[in-house]
């Protein structure tokens, strides 16, 4: 097993050049196998973009708390909105989480604002922050369809496997804020508890400030350093059953350790509400069973949200 998360270089992933199309296929592949977590450059999504929605994620943050609460996941539903400091733990055998964020949702633009019972994006008063953070969403969402199609290839399927069960994505967009560890802060309270996440795969952006850290399948913590200019992607849970356990979706926390703070920009790729999530042929062997019943990618999402956060943020979409 190995303690380093590798770095795989996208270029030519775009123009399909098929070559291209292969390595990048067996890279993703052999980390989706090991550790689950890879970084990846040359990636397409412009430094500029990223930069304007680190800018703009700061300006909300910043925002008096009252004008956050107003548009709180709680009131806006469908698993969008803000979610205050101290109001999540990821780890529930942990204090809550020392972290602030904010969901934005797909927006489905062939049936319309809030269509299909998503709920409806709430966002702040502040200029010029819509506009980025779709345009940002758009670029991620690109970039992870794109994965997907190295991911169809390593697993020995069509590039396009993928292509219509993420056409309209239960996708979300999360802006994470961490304050400096606080003095008063309890025993074993950290940023993030360890967790996995729920979906297909993960995108994250990161600042500086460092502190993601992954544990191996045999339960070793291994550190996810700052690499300008990449993208952190993960293996999400409903990717590992899809794979009947090929690829493994690895827990991992956030430890901010200094007294800087801390922000990144989360995206979670989940399949369409209606795909159904069932063990790919590939991934089971000759005369096996597949280890899971097959479940819609709205249900699963369902049952792992509600179990983590309650009813609140219920996601509404029945397919
Ligand atoms: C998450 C997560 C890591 C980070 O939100 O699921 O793992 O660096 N975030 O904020
Ligand atoms: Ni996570």
């Amino acid at each position: 097993m190995s303690d380093a998360i590798p770095v795989i270089d996208l270029t030519d992933l775009e123009t399909g050049n098929p070559q291209a199309l292969a390595r990048i296929a067996h890279d993703i592949g052999s980390a989706a196998r090991d550790i689950g977590f890879f970084y990846v450059r040359n990636h397409g999504v412009a430094a500029d973009l990223i930069d304007a929605a680190f800018a703009a994620s700061a300006k909300f943050f910043a925002l008096p708390t009252a004008e956050k609460a107003a548009i709180a996941i709680d009131k806006v539903g469908a698993n969008r909105g803000y979610a205050g400091l101290l109001t999540e733990a990821l780890d529930p055998t942990r204090p809550a989480d020392l972290k602030e964020a904010f969901n934005i949702g797909f927006d489905d633009p062939a049936t319309g604002l809030g269509a299909d019972g998503r709920g409806r994006n709430a966002w702040p008063r502040l200029d010029g922050f819509q506009p980025v953070m779709q345009a940002y969403f758009d670029a991620v969402l690109a970039l992870g369809r794109r994965l997907h199609r190295a991911i169809a290839v390593d697993l020995g399927l069509e590039p396009d496997f993928f292509a219509d069960k993420l056409d309209h994505p239960l996708a979300t967009l999360r802006l994470l804020h961490y304050p400096p560890h606080p003095a008063d802060a309890l025993a074993g309270q950290i940023g993030a508890g360890a967790h996995t996440d729920y979906g297909n795969i993960t995108l994250l952006a990161t600042d500086a400030v460092g502190g993601l850290e992954v544990c191996r399948r045999d339960g070793v913590w291994v550190a996810a350093p700052v690499i300008p200019g990449t993208f952190v992607v993960n293996i999400g849970d409903s990717l590992m059953r899809w794979s009947n356990d090929v690829y493994v979706s690895n827990p991992h926390r956030v430890v901010n350790r200094g007294n800087r703070e801390r922000w990144s920009i989360a995206f979670f790729l989940d399949a369409n509400p209606d795909a159904i999530i069932s063990a790919l042929p590939g991934c089971v062997a000759p005369g096996a069973l597949a280890k899971y019943p097959p479940v819609t990618m709205a249900a699963y999402l369902r049952q792992r949200l509600n179990a983590t956060y309650g009813a609140a943020v219920g996601i509404d979409t029945v397919p």
